[in-house]
């Protein structure tokens, strides 16, 4: 793959840096700007050869409209206090205030172009379209980056199209996502755990099966545990369950027990009456969820604290983990218990403890974890769950 190395002399270049800026907000207020921080690197290398930098990013999916609740422009405020330096922001994309702040740019200035999704363009299924759109953009640039590795598995204009209209290298980002990333797949050091949660069983089950016969042992929490509970003929009450999906679950967990690997459900889950902090909450075994008071309208919302001590247990214990999701509604401090412990274990791992994606890596701050307490905070949720999927990614695709 290219990589910054392969650009030639930046100096006086106008370069264009698609990044993945697309950050929770509430309202104004950026909640999470770690992916703003891990930007920081290659932009900071742009400047220093003296290169004119344009950036570009998605932000959320106002589906090629106006939404200005999407705007970049806190995200271009927050790009500035961090680099330390003014960051001029263009309130369109392709348009005349975009062109006029192309042509003002100077040696080391960097500007921030308007969500590329406000454009419909950006995302479209016609390649014309997209090729189209993605011309616009590089007719302002020299050269091309791509750091964006939150969205490189997507085939969108401005991670594939205009990769292939302008000399384009993968940036500094990019290099060091998919440097751990190959570390988690070729030869990892055993024991390998991986854990897995979050709401939607649907989305993970690729990535169940093709790292099924990779690991060691495979941890499941949060919403979509309860498809994995009923698939073995459990009651889950009014839990988060994907019926659609309990034959497909019943299959990987019968590969597994031919495998020799270890699925590790929870043994107990925290019921709740409601959904809400004012719940009233019971602790009971996993196959005795409509057990409780509140019936079959009992909702697990957490993994229970037994379960959490033992996928603690189990992650101290191994030399290579993933975890992507969270096992339960983190957010909610009587259902944070088994997010927090399993967090927790991930920093004490004596080897390499990698936390990927967008939901899971906003809960380990939320949680209070700094960054340095893990090995590696991926800023791809989708993406590096497909990679580790195998399957092909466009943006990087381009790149080689
Ligand atoms: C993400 O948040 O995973 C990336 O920014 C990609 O966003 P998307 O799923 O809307 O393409």
């Amino acid at each position: 793959m290219r990589t910054l190395a392969d650009l030639p002399n930046l100096k006086s270049k106008t370069v264009i840096v698609r990044c993945d800026l697309n950050v929770p907000l509430d309202g104004s207020k950026i909640t999470d700007d770690g992916r703003v921080i891990a930007s920081l690197p290659t932009l900071k290398y742009l400047i220093g050869e003296g290169a004119k930098v344009i950036v570009i990013s998605h932000l959320g999916r106002p589906a090629g409209e106006v939404v200005a609740k999407y705007s970049l422009g806190p995200v271009a405020g927050r790009l500035g206090e961090l680099l330390g330096t003014d960051v001029s922001f263009a309130s369109d994309t392709v348009g005349s205030n975009a062109k006029s702040a192309v042509a003002n740019l100077q040696d080391g200035q960097v500007l921030v172009l308007e969500n590329l999704r406000f454009n419909p363009g950006e995302t479209a299924k016609d390649s014309a379209e997209r090729s189209a759109f993605a011309s616009e953009i590089a007719a302002f640039g020299d050269f091309f980056v791509s750091d964006g590795f939150g969205v490189v598995h997507r085939k969108q204009a401005s991670v594939y199209e205009l990769a292939g209209l302008l000399p384009s290298a993968a940036g500094l980002l990019i290099e060091a996502e998919l440097k751990v990333l190959v570390r988690l797949t070729k030869n990892p050091e055993r024991p390998y755990v991986v854990v897995l949660g979050g709401s939607k069983v649907s989305d993970k089950l690729g990535v169940i099966d093709h790292l099924l016969p990779h690991v060691n042992q495979l941890l499941v929490g949060g919403g979509m545990v309860f498809t994995f509970l009923a698939a073995l003929g459990y009651k889950v009450g009014s839990s988060l369950l994907e019926v659609d999906q309990i034959e497909r679950v019943k299959g990987y967990l019968k590969r597994a027990e031919e495998l020799g690997i270890e699925v590790v459900l929870p043994t107990d889950i925290v019921v709740a009456s409601k959904f809400g902090a004012d719940a009233e909450v019971k602790v009971t075994g996993s196959d005795l969820i409509e057990g409780t008071p509140f019936g079959a309208s009992g909702l697990g919302l957490d993994i229970g604290p037994a379960s959490a001590l033992h996928f603690a247990d189990v992650i101290r214990n191994a030399k290579t983990v993933f975890w992507n999701g969270p096992m339960g509604v983190f957010e909610i401090d009587q259902f944070a218990n088994g997010t927090k412990q399993v967090a927790l274990a991930l920093t004490e791992v004596d080897g390499l403890s990698v936390v990927g994606g967008g939901d899971s890596a906003a809960a380990v701050r939320i949680l209070g974890f700094s960054d340095e307490q893990f090995s590696h905070i991926s800023t791809g949720g989708g993406a590096s769950l497909e990679y580790l999927e195998g399957k092909e990614m466009p943006g990087l695709e381009v790149l080689k």
